[in-house]
């Protein structure tokens, strides 16, 4: 028989919730919230008010999607951190209440290693590749960026990581000061297709092992606006696609060439990519360039699954239960960056 897993998700802007059997998945339900895109960025009260509405809609789709009953469920997975704690809280509060009132266990799933573990996921007919362990994932969003090496599903190390912005955020901020709206990752990555990537230079880090920064790269980047602007007021309206073409080639190029040298460093060539920046196509693109040059075996998720799901938490959580690793409802959320 199934093991059938209900998954929640509310560490930022999404409410999702999700439903899996054993690796299949049956059902993955995302409500994201506008109200955000009028403040340019995420407001965390806001997030953590339109959580409350949207749980038990979000909740009662998936199970119904997934056409089972909710006596049918076997546990809970619950996203645990990191995240905004605000958010955080309605989702693990209602997985504690759920898990009580089914009388099934709860499980614990960190966020990050859900991104990871979305490689895993399987959907109705299809076959899919699947990393071997251990892999090397490199985790990109709009809170994080990072290298991790994957040994296991619930042993991983982050051997390199941002020491200020992350990725995401970079394309985000940068397109604020362009005037583009929030989030404005997909809006560079599509002005970027009718750009030229060559067009601008901007300053890359320098900064030992793993790691990355691009705090730098974001002040570079005002830089060269603030005095252009000054000798052309349209300077933005006439070199936007440009702009948006280098900028998304240096975020690239600085994510590659860690990637690069970490996965050389560690002699390990299965090589995967999660978050919310790998919808990114010249991300994407550098990979299958990587693959073919350096004979990397890649692993770029489906769209559905860059951004913020519950499908990701639910598989993670399947592979919870097969360990009996159940928590207690005393458990609280956290917010701080940790695997
Ligand atoms: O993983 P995610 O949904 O949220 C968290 O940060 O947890 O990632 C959102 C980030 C945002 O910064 C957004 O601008 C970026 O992913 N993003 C992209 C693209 N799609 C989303 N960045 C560049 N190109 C894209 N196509």
């Amino acid at each position: 028989m199934s093991i059938n897993i209900l998954a929640i998700e509310s560490s930022c802007d999404d409410t999702s919730a999700a439903v899996i059997s054993d690796c299949n998945l049956r059902s993955n339900v995302i409500a994201s919230q506008k109200v955000h895109e009028q403040y340019g960025g995420v407001v965390p009260e806001l997030a953590s008010r339109a959580h409350q509405q949207n749980i038990i809609p979000v909740i009662h789709e998936a199970l119904k999607q997934a056409n089972l009953k909710k006596e049918e469920l076997n546990a809970i997975a619950f996203t645990r951190g990191p995240g905004l704690m605000g958010s955080l809280l309605v989702g693990t509060s209602f997985a504690k209440g759920f898990s009580q009132a089914l009388n099934i266990p709860l499980i614990e799933v960190n966020h990050l290693q859900g991104h990871i573990m979305a490689h895993f996921i399987q959907e109705e007919g299809e076959e899919k590749k699947t990393p071997k362990f251990p892999f090397i994932c490199l985790l990109v969003s709009g809170g994080n960026s990072q290298i991790v090496l994957v040994k296991s599903y619930k042993e991983m190390e982050i051997i390199g990581q941002t020491i200020d912005d992350a990725a995401g955020e970079a394309f985000d901020k940068c397109a604020k000061v362009m005037g583009l709206p929030y989030p404005g990752g997909p809006i560079i990555d599509k002005l970027a297709k009718e750009g030229n990537p060559k067009a601008f230079t901007f300053a890359k880090p320098q900064i030992p092992d793993y790691n990355y920064s691009f705090s730098g790269l974001k002040t570079s980047f005002l830089y060269l606006l603030r005095d252009n602007l000054k000798e052309d007021e349209k300077f933005i309206e006439n070199n936007l696609n440009d702009l948006c073409a280098s900028l998304q080639s240096t975020v690239v190029d600085i994510l590659m060439s860690k990637l690069k040298k970490a996965v050389k460093d560690y002699g390990i060539k299965e090589v995967a990519v999660a978050g919310g920046v790998s919808a990114n196509s010249a991300l994407r693109a550098a990979f299958e360039d990587y693959s073919q040059r350096y004979k990397w075996n890649i692993y770029i998720p489906k769209f559905s699954y860059t951004t913020d799901n519950a499908a990701m938490v639910a598989i993670v959580g399947y592979f919870k239960y097969l360990d009996n690793d159940f928590c207690d409802i005393s458990l609280p959320p956290f917010s701080k960056v940790t695997i």
